[in-house]
């Protein structure tokens, strides 16, 4: 291992800038404007495995290519799954950003770009992982295949009819995705559990023109204020979601657990200061931690209506939208609250507005289960490259696939994140460290090592 670990040292400014390569695309999965980044994105990728000797294949779908690749073959050793996306979110508003999102800048250590953690740089760390045991021991230890997607940002849709079509291509003995944090700075983890979300877009239409709020104000329902109602009635003052039925397959967190996420390093203060905020809220009678990981939310994505011009207008807007989603928990059904979410909204509408609800993605909570070999090895090769045992940790965000590697593949799942909490992820001024990610490399490097010792 230490001819690999003078490698990666030699290697590591090249490594940086092949990741500064697929950073300057701006592969937005959202915005139908950067299709053929995606299209530019993917082929990158598939160009940097067939360097390394790969087979690679780009896979149109309905919606963005996925890339898959696989290692050339190991006999008798196991075989893992890397899992990543090379899709980011939008990077607006540009102005915010201290240098431009898609012109990477090393500045303090970082790389600040967007996709820098998310999931670009994690998802390469284990893409040169691989490239330094070929290049130093002419071979891997073990079979890789690779599934690199461009959708993961608006739900995976093409991605979980490709996972079920495709189980035996995909066989594998674990699942490997690097696209999350480590616990704090140093303190690496690995994550048993993920939430689900259930996205939503609502648009309340009310009359046929924006109107004069003198001459019609008090007669006509305003869009703008039923949203504002029926957006508030789906939370009370405690924190609770007024869904019926919301809470009705949620698993209460055991004692265990709870003691088990009492007892990790959290630091409430820092937490404060690094969001810039003076004080916390959220569903009573949960710890911060507990509401982050947990615990299902609500929260409102995004408003609009009415004039948002500079100064006054005294107008009755014609419409209002907001887009909203609940963060959901392992065993909560998203049809089944869509469902029961339709039906208070349709209660809730007021007369004279005409009320949509477009669904978009969902996916449910996961929950890992740790007793696994995979999982074993993982924590050896995370002691040995960062000196430090990983905590145990669950994460607020949401992967899609992963239940759908779950369901489909009934394979370990090694959720290893290489970033932080502040790397700005889905913000302006998104970064990753540059020690992260040389760390997050040597980790994978040895992460084959252990993954492939006969033991499992
Ligand atoms: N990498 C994140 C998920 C994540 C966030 C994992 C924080 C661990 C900690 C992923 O790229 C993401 O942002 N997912 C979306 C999924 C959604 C669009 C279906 C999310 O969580 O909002
Ligand atoms: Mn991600
Ligand atoms: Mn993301």
């Amino acid at each position: 291992m230490s001819s690999i670990e003078s490698y990666l040292e030699a290697q590591q400014d090249g490594f940086v800038e092949e990741l500064c390569d697929l950073l300057r695309i701006p592969s937005v999965s959202a915005q139908p404007a950067h299709q053929g980044d995606m299209r530019r994105a993917a082929d990158w990728i598939e160009q940097r495995f067939r360097r390394m000797g790969f087979s690679t294949e780009v896979i149109p779908t309905s919606g963005h290519p996925l890339v898959y690749a696989e290692s050339p073959r190991v006999e008798n050793a196991p075989t893992v799954l890397v899992y990543g996306h090379y899709d980011v979110q939008p990077a607006e508003p540009f102005d915010l950003w201290t240098s431009p999102p898609f012109e990477p800048t090393r500045r303090d250590g970082h790389l600040f770009a967007r996709g820098a953690t998310d999931d670009k740089g994690q998802m390469l760390t284990h893409v040169f992982s691989a490239q330094a045991w070929i290049e130093v021991e002419g071979r891997l230890p073990l079979n890789l295949k690779y599934l690199i997607e461009g959708e993961e940002e608006v739900g995976s849709a093409s991605l979980a009819a490709f996972v079920r079509e495709n189980r035996e291509r995909l066989a594998c003995d674990c699942v490997v995705i690097s696209d999350g944090a480590q616990f704090g700075p140093e303190q690496p983890a690995i994550t048993y559990g993920l939430r689900g979300i259930a996205y939503y877009d609502l648009v309340l239409t009310g009359p046929n023109r924006d109107l004069h709020s003198g001459s019609f104000g008090g007669t006509v329902t305003n869009p703008a204020n039923a949203l504002a109602r029926i957006l508030a009635a789906l939370i009370d003052e405690h924190g609770r979601i007024q869904v019926p039925g919301f809470y009705d397959d949620v698993v209460p967190l055991s004692e265990r657990e709870r003691q088990q996420m009492a007892a990790l390093p959290f630091d409430e203060r820092q937490y404060l200061e690094q969001i810039g905020v003076s004080g916390l809220s959220g569903e009573e009678g949960y710890t911060t931690l507990e509401r982050r990981w947990a615990r299902p939310t609500y929260d409102i994505n995004g408003l609009s209506s009415g004039y948002q011009g500079d100064g006054a207008k005294t107008v009755l807007p014609k419409s209002a939208a907001a887009k909203f989603s609940f963060r959901l928990v392992p065993n909560q059904d998203p049809e089944k609250i869509g469902r029961a979410l339709r039906t208070m909204l349709a209660a809730l509408c007021p007369p004279g507005i005409q009320l949509e609800l477009d669904e978009h993605h969902n996916t449910p909570g996961v929950l890992i289960p740790m007793d696994s070999a995979s999982i074993a090895a993982a924590a050896r090769a995370i002691e040995r490259a960062f000196g430090r045992a990983p905590v145990y940790t669950r994460e607020g965000g949401s992967i899609p696939v992963v239940s759908t590697f779950h369901e489909a593949l009934g394979v370990d799942i090694l959720l290893l994140g290489w970033g932080q909490d502040d790397d700005n992820t889905h913000s302006p001024n998104e970064k990753f460290s540059l020690v992260d990610f040389h760390r997050g490399i040597k980790a994978s490097a040895l992460l084959w090592e252990e993954l492939s010792k006969p033991s499992r």
